[in-house]
């Protein structure tokens, strides 16, 4: 697909996510991003750019650790979540956050203006992200440094759910995805550069970046039941898969899933995966 084509699908589908956005009672993107924050740790005076900020999962933690002297910028390609961000940031009394739509495969912004480049779960749909990491290099101070997270691909894993799933979910469907989402044996034997930690390791030090650390860790989602999760799954990145699909093969897909979700809960308990994300900090190498 072409990618003015596929941005403007990434933007309307979370156009259309935004208002239940990280909101439908399953957690997952609010304690990822409370996690990157912490594992970068900003300081009382950054200046941070959130590339992809949604609704500001890791904005508003980082702004509120900068404090009154430091200054948070939340860029987004879809109006609608620069737009609940906003609201987010007023409704939590966050004052030092700024939020704007831009591109962030090509943000238009100075120079050395940033100390802190932050992109979770967000710098993985750019279509050309290894390109893109060195426009944001570039963006960044002497030693600034940048964190984002990713899922971590495996060859028979479908992002967010055990290998149990993988035979729920149709392959045709995986072509909807962004290209780097692509488990290899899965699509076409498309190489992921994410998937890879030599790889990534090697990518970011291409766009200018040293001290790469790569680590994996679960972040454990909860979902209220398996209905709720695969609501869940409509406000992300999985909405742009479950919008292709005509209305039967959704309506049995959504069987399948919830079946096998609800059969991973202990009684009327929650779903509980322990979903694994890859940090992925580096700094800037001047
Ligand atoms: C899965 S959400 C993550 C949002 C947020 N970082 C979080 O952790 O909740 C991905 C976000 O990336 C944004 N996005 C996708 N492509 C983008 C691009 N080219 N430029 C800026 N934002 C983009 C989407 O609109 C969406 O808000």
């Amino acid at each position: 697909m072409e990618t003015a084509a596929y941005k403007m699908k990434v933007t309307d589908a979370f156009n259309e996510a935004a208002s239940t956005y990280d909101r439908m009672g399953v957690e997952f993107f609010t304690p990822m991003g409370r996690r990157l924050v912490e594992r970068v740790g900003p300081r009382p005076g950054d200046r941070v750019l959130d590339i992809g900020c949604g609704r500001g999962a890791t904005l508003l933690p980082a702004a509120r650790l900068i404090g009154p002297t430091g200054h948070a910028l939340g860029i987004d390609i879809a109006p609608a979540m620069v737009e609940e961000a906003r609201r987010e940031a007023d409704r939590q009394g966050v004052g030092n956050v700024e939020l704007r739509v831009m591109d962030g495969e090509h943000p238009d912004l100075p120079a050395r203006s940033f100390d802190l480049a932050l992109g979770s779960y967000s710098v993985i749909f750019l279509p050309d992200a290894r390109a893109a990491l060195a426009r944001h290099a570039a963006l960044l101070t002497d030693g600034g440094r940048i964190g984002f997270t990713s899922p971590v691909f495996t060859r028979d894993t479908f992002p967010f759910l055990p290998p149990m799933f993988t035979e729920l979910i149709p392959l045709s469907l995986l072509g909807h995805l962004p290209e780097s989402w692509h488990p290899e044996r899965l699509h076409r034997q498309l190489h992921s550069w994410l998937e890879h930690p030599a790889d990534l390791e090697a990518a970011l030090v291409q766009a200018g970046f040293t001290d790469v650390e790569i680590a994996d860790e679960p972040v454990p989602m909860t979902a209220v039941s398996g209905d709720a999760w695969v609501d869940w799954s409509h406000t992300q990145g999985m909405r742009l898969l479950w919008q292709h699909l005509p209305e039967a093969e959704a309506a049995a897909l959504r069987t399948r899933l919830v079946t096998a979700l609800d059969a991973l809960r202990d009684g009327d308990g929650p779903v509980s995966i322990a979903v694994p994300v890859r940090y992925v900090t580096a700094r800037v190498a001047r």
